[in-house]
C-alpha cells in the first residue's frame, strides 16, 4: 500500500487498552497510520460515534484530534494485517471458565484466534506486540503459531504490557512510569525491540523505556499487578482490626507511608478492589506458581484475593449486624456503581458482589452512579430481586433507609447531605465504603455512619 506515512500500525481489539493506547500513538506520532481493528462492529462503530465506548478523562478530545487524520478505527482485520508493519494484539484475556485451570488460568482462545489471524492474512515481515496481559510463555506459543505451517514470513513477537490504570489512563500513557519492552535476545529480536523502542521515544523519556527478554516482561506485569493489589489487601487487612480496636486506618496508613521504603500511595482503605484484572492476573500467578510445585508461593498471593473476599464480605455483614440483623425490605441506595471513580467500568466491581448479597437479603436496592449504570444494568439483569437504576443521587437516596457509599466520585463528596437526611427513612445509615465523607458533619445531621476501618458514629446507646 502507497502512504504518506513512515510506518504502518495496527492494534487488534478496540478496547480499553487498544483503544486509548492508540490514540496516544497516533496523537504523539503524526508521521504513523493507526488503525484499531475489533470483531465487535459495535463497538467500532461507537469509536467511529462521537459516544466513545469508553470513558476515560481526556480521551474525547485526543481521539477527536485524530481520528480519520492517523488514526482509524476498522472491522477489516484481514485488511488491517495486510496492510500494517507493526501488530499490537490487545484482545481481552479472561479467566479461564471452563476445563483444566477454570477459575485461575487465562483463558487464551482470543489470543490463539488472533495469532491464526495473522498467520492467514499477512503477506509481509510482521513485528507482532503482545500489549494484552498473558501468562509466562504465551509469546513463545504465539511465535510457535506463527511459524506452524512453514510460512516463509518472519513473524517477531516482543511483549509490551500495559500499566495504564482505568480512569487515569491519559495521564499514564502520556507520562508513564515506565515502558516495559521484552524481546528475544536474537539478532532479529533486538532489531523488533528497537523499532518499539523509536516509537515510544516520540515522547516517552529513554530512561523510562526498560528492555529485557520476554518472559521477565511477561513475568513482570503480573508481578507488577500482584504487587498493587497485595498493598490493597494488606491495608484492608488492617481495617478490620482497627474497626475492632478503635484505631483509624486513615492514621495508621499515614504514618505507615511515611517511611520512604513503604510509600504513601495506593494505601486507601476499601470495600476491595475491583477491575478487570486485578483478580485475574493473581489467579494467573497463582496457577502458574502451582504448576511449577511452589505451593507456598502459591498460597501466599492467593491471601491477596481471599483478603478481597472477606473485606467485601465483611462490608455486607457490617451492614446487617448494624441494621439490627435484618435488611428485608429495606431500601438501600448503592452509590456508585463503577470499579473505581471517573471510569464507567463495573468489570469485578465489589458494587456487583454488594448488590448480589443485599438482594439475598431481600433488601430492596437503588443504584447510582454518574457513567456506569448501563453496564449496571447488564451485570443485575437476571437478578431475582427488586432494584432500579437512578441517575440522580438525590432522587436515589430518597426513601431508603442506608445509603452504602462504594465508588469514590467526587460529587459525592459536595452533595447536600441535610437534604439527603430528610427524604431518607429513620434512622439513616451511611456505609461509607470509601472513606471519602465528612463523617463528623454527617453524625451530626443525624446519620448513623460506619467508615472502613474507624470507630463508628452512631446515635445509638
Ligand atoms: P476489552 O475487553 O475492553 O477489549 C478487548 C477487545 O478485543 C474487545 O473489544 C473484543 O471484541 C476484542 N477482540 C477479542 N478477540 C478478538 C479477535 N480475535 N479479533 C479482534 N478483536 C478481538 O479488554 P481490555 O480491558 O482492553 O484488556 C485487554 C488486555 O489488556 C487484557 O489482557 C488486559 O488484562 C490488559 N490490560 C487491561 C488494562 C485495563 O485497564 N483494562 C490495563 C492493562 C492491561
Ligand atoms: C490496575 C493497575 O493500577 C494498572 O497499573 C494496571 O495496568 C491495570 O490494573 C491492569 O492491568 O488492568 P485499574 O484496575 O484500572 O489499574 O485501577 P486501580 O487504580 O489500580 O484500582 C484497582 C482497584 O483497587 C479499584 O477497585 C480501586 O478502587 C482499588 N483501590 C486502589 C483501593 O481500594 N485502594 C487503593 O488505595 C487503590
Amino acid at each position: 500500500m502507497k502512504t504518506k506515512f513512515e510506518k504502518n500500525i495496527l492494534c487488534i481489539g478496540a478496547g480499553y487498552v487498544g483503544g486509548p493506547t492508540m490514540a496516544m500513538i497516533a496523537y504523539k506520532c503524526p508521521q504513523y497510520r493507526v488503525t484499531v481493528v475489533d470483531i465487535s462492529h459495535k463497538r467500532i462503530a461507537e469509536w467511529n460515534s462521537d459516544k466513545l465506548p469508553v470513558y476515560e478523562p481526556g480521551l474525547d478530545e485526543i481521539v477527536k484530534s485524530v481520528k480519520g487524520k492517523n488514526l482509524f478505527f476498522s472491522t477489516e482485520i484481514e485488511k488491517g494485517v495486510k496492510d500494517s508493519d507493526i501488530i499490537f494484539v490487545s484482545v481481552n484475556t479472561p479467566t479461564k471458565s471452563f476445563g483444566v485451570g477454570a477459575g485461575m488460568a487465562a483463558d487464551l482462545q482470543y489470543w490463539e484466534k488472533t495469532a491464526r489471524q495473522i498467520l492467514q492474512s499477512a503477506e509481509s515481515p510482521k513485528i507482532i506486540v503482545e500489549k494484552s496481559t498473558l501468562p509466562v510463555k504465551t509469546a513463545l506459543a504465539m511465535e510457535r503459531i506463527l511459524t506452524s505451517n512453514n510460512s516463509r514470513i518472519h513473524f517477531e513477537v516482543l511483549s509490551n504490557p500495559e500499566f495504564l490504570a482505568e480512569g487515569t489512563a491519559i495521564q499514564d500513557l502520556e507520562n508513564p512510569d515506565r515502558v516495559l519492552i521484552g524481546s528475544n535476545q536474537t539478532e532479529n529480536g533486538l532489531k523488533a525491540r528497537d523499532v518499539l523502542v523509536e516509537i515510544y521515544k516520540n515522547w516517552v523519556p529513554s530512561d523510562r523505556i526498560i528492555t529485557s527478554d520476554i518472559w521477565s516482561s511477561e513475568l513482570s506485569k503480573l508481578v507488577a499487578n500482584a504487587f498493587l493489589s497485595q498493598r490493597i489487601s494488606s491495608i484492608n487487612s488492617i481495617s478490620a482490626l482497627c474497626e475492632k480496636t478503635d484505631a483509624d486506618i486513615t492514621t495508621v496508613a499515614r504514618a505507615v507511608g511515611f517511611d520512604s521504603r513503604i510509600g504513601n500511595k495506593y494505601l486507601n482503605a476499601s470495600v476491595g478492589f475491583g477491575g478487570s484484572c486485578f483478580n485475574k492476573d493473581i489467579l494467573n500467578l497463582v496457577y502458574l506458581c502451582r504448576h511449577y510445585g511452589l505451593y507456598e508461593v502459591a498460597d501466599y498471593w492467593e491471601g491477596v484475593v481471599k483478603i478481597n473476599e472477606y473485606q467485601m464480605g465483611r462490608f455486607v455483614l457490617n451492614m446487617l449486624t448494624s441494621m439490627f440483623n435484618t435488611l428485608t425490605g429495606k431500601k438501600i441506595s448503592l452509590f456508585g456503581f463503577a470499579f473505581k471513580a471517573n471510569t464507567g467500568d463495573t468489570r469485578e466491581s465489589p458494587a456487583i458482589f454488594i448488590a448480589k448479597r443485599l438482594v439475598e437479603e431481600k433488601a430492596e436496592l437503588v443504584i447510582t452512579d454518574p457513567e456506569a449504570l448501563q453496564n449496571a444494568r447488564i451485570d443485575l439483569k437476571n437478578i431475582d430481586g427488586k432494584v432500579s437504576f437512578i441517575e440522580d443521587p438525590y432522587d436515589a437516596a430518597a426513601g431508603c433507609h442506608a445509603i452504602a457509599l462504594v465508588t469514590e466520585w467526587d460529587l459525592y463528596k459536595n452533595l447536600d447531605f441535610e437534604k439527603i437526611y430528610r427524604s431518607m427513612i429513620k434512622p439513616a445509615f451511611i456505609f461509607d465504603g470509601r472513606n471519602i465523607l465528612d463523617h463528623n458533619r454527617l453524625f451530626e445531621i443525624g446519620f448513623n455512619i460506619y467508615p472502613i476501618g474507624k470507630p463508628a458514629l452512631t446515635h445509638f446507646e
